[in-house]
């Protein structure tokens, strides 16, 4: 169940629309991000705040690229499979991820930090080769580079101690 916290705030962002629906991505996102990925509980709460049914939400939820409906690690790395990135090393940089994390695309590592994925172009062209690791952005990508970026998030997850 939705902490009554964000369960509230999303209730009243519907309350202020004439059409619920069109809040239908906001919601779907913000219960992902509480649940980690969309299950099908989730999806049945988004139906029920939104007063859709739950195959509606499924119908939405497996067109946004973005809305998880399977379990996601802590940090989803998508590498753009886009030609100016394919030009610029793009297929190097995937193999070189999936070799460092034992994974391929679409598969999360054990201990559930790292997902792999492919993406379309993210608008980072004229930093080829590029990558999209949560919400933000790398460019001009390398070994060296994805090694600092992988150690960085590792240690970001680690539990801080007092
Ligand atoms: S082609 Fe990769 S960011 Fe545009």
């Amino acid at each position: 169940m939705l902490p009554q916290k964000i369960k509230k705030r999303l209730e009243e962002q519907i309350a202020g629309v004439e059409h619920p629906r069109e809040l239908v991505v906001d919601v779907m996102f913000a219960l992902q991000e509480h649940y980690g990925y969309l299950s099908d509980k989730a999806v049945a709460e988004a139906a029920g705040l939104l007063g859709m049914t739950p195959v509606e939400i499924d119908e939405l939820a497996t067109f946004y690229t973005f809305v998880y409906r399977r379990p996601v690690g802590k940090y989803v790395i998508r590498v753009c499979d886009s030609v100016v990135c394919w030009l610029n090393g793009g297929q190097s940089v995937r193999d070189y991820l999936g070799g460092k994390l034992g994974i391929g695309d679409g598969q999360t590592t054990a201990d559930g930090l790292f997902t792999l994925l492919p993406v379309c172009c993210i608008g980072y062209c004229d930093r080829a080769p590029a990558m999209l690791i949560n919400k933000k952005v790398y460019g001009y990508l390398t070994p060296e580079k994805i090694d600092k970026i992988l150690q960085k998030l590792k240690a970001d997850a680690l539990p801080k101690t007092e």
